[in-house]
């Protein structure tokens, strides 16, 4: 294939809380002053304020998707209690973005919770999917002319994080913050601890309940979207990888069964051997948060996916690397849509590609490791587009990557 279909979605994504700033009333806000080891998110990007802008500039450069979150903690900052306020911000939002012509993209629970939820008990709360069930009846009524809509952002990531912070809940203790995201930098990080299967399956309980609600009230196409580790398997390590994929993936993609799309978030490949999952080895291509160069993961990760949901088409919801380098922003995502083109070739059906992300923003604890398509200011706030913008911007226009698209046109 050389070009991508027609219709393709063309996008970049955020989440709330790592980009519009004092999100007080959550609990990652709360947490973030007690971690040791964590960065705080402050005013963040400020695109609370300013997301016109962030829009405009994406529509400008030739997106024409943009996912961005909503967030519950604003949204109802105590239970039962809906800031009419706040949802006529988000649909601010959608209606910015419709009228750029970039095709929202709108994530209903991206990692961050309102606190109350979370003193409640949060996710292994007895009132968790009530709870949950309750704030997306409300989100709904704003959600007119959204065609996607995903229901929450890596439940296996979120079910990772939940574990870990009962754990440290249960043993008193402080402990290190450990960024879902900061897999292991160059070894001086522990491996991410997996995410237990019971806590899955209550996302996918929740999954389900709030999918039906999203389908009655509104016309968009529902789905969720689950992290990709793309894991390889050494030499008699066949069984490892299956039971490791299992609990890292396939339970949520299982639980995707059924839905309009399912949204692939892939950045790096590991190695599983019979020990189990193998770290990231020190080396100077690894990306600022530690994790292998491998632009072909996302070739992998399309690829299983399709094969556990059975073919429920893709949108890529997330796609990118953390570095200083713009170039090398440039030439891991040209690779990885080559894969991605190569993988639709064989027949699946991948409906967009939305990168990971619009703008440098809050790493979940960390400031450090860069990911956007705009570089931010942190004292003005002022956006410099960098030239992988204007290059994604390109490929979105030409439905095409350069290279392919000039030797189209040298024919
Ligand atoms: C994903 C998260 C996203 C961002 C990227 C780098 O796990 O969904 O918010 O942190 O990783």
């Amino acid at each position: 294939m050389t070009s991508f279909p027609d219709g393709f979605l063309w996008g970049a994504a955020t989440a709330a809380h790592q980009v519009e700033g004092s999100n007080v009333n959550s609990d990652f806000w709360a947490n973030e002053g007690r971690m040791p080891g964590m960065e705080r998110s402050g005013d963040a990007c400020d695109s609370y304020h300013r997301y016109p802008e962030d829009m405009r500039l994406l529509a400008e450069a030739g997106l024409n998707t943009y996912r961005f979150s909503i967030e519950w903690a604003r949204i109802e900052p105590v239970p039962g209690l809906i800031s009419k306020a706040q949802l006529a911000h988000y649909r601010r939002m959608i209606d910015t973005a419709l009228g750029l012509g970039l095709t929202p993209l709108v994530t209903l629970h991206h990692f961050t919770n309102p606190r109350w939820f979370a003193e409640e008990g949060g996710w292994l709360g007895e009132r968790a999917i009530e709870r949950f069930t309750s704030y997306v009846e409300a989100a709904t009524s704003i959600l007119d002319g959204v065609p996607y809509v995903a229901t929450m952002n890596e439940p296996n990531m979120l079910a990772m994080m939940t574990g870990l912070a009962r754990a440290m809940q249960q043993a008193q203790a402080s402990g290190e913050w450990q960024s879902p995201t900061v897999e292991n930098d160059n070894g001086a990080r522990k491996p991410l601890p997996a995410p237990e299967p019971e806590i899955g399956k209550r996302f996918v309980e929740a999954h389900h309940a709030v999918r039906d609600i999203v389908r009655k009230r509104t016309g968009a196409a529902v789905g969720w979207t689950v992290a990709n580790r793309a894991f390889e398997t050494r030499p008699g390590a066949e069984e490892k990888r299956r039971e490791l994929e299992y609990i890292w993936e396939d339970l949520y993609l299982e639980g995707s069964r059924g839905d309009d799309f399912v949204g692939v978030q892939s950045y790096s490949a590991q190695w599983v051997g019979p020990e189990g999952i193998e770290p990231y080895p020190p080396h100077p291509d690894n990306t600022l948060v530690g994790t292998a160069y491998r632009p072909d993961a996302l070739g992998i990760a399309v690829r299983h996916t399709r094969d556990v949901t059975g073919g429920v088409p893709i949108i890529v919801t997330e796609n990118g690397i953390a570095t200083k380098d713009d170039e090398r922003r440039i030439a891991y995502t040209a690779e990885a849509l080559q894969h991605l083109a190569a993988a639709m070739d064989d027949g699946i059906d991948v409906r967009g590609y939305i990168h990971w992300t619009a703008l440098d923003n809050y790493e979940w604890g960390h400031w450090e490791p860069t990911f956007g398509l705009i570089a931010v200011d942190r004292e003005t706030f002022e956006r410099t587009p960098k030239p992988s913008l204007a290059w994604l911007g390109d490929v979105a226009r030409g439905g095409a990557l350069p290279e392919l698209a000039r030797e189209a046109t040298a024919r």
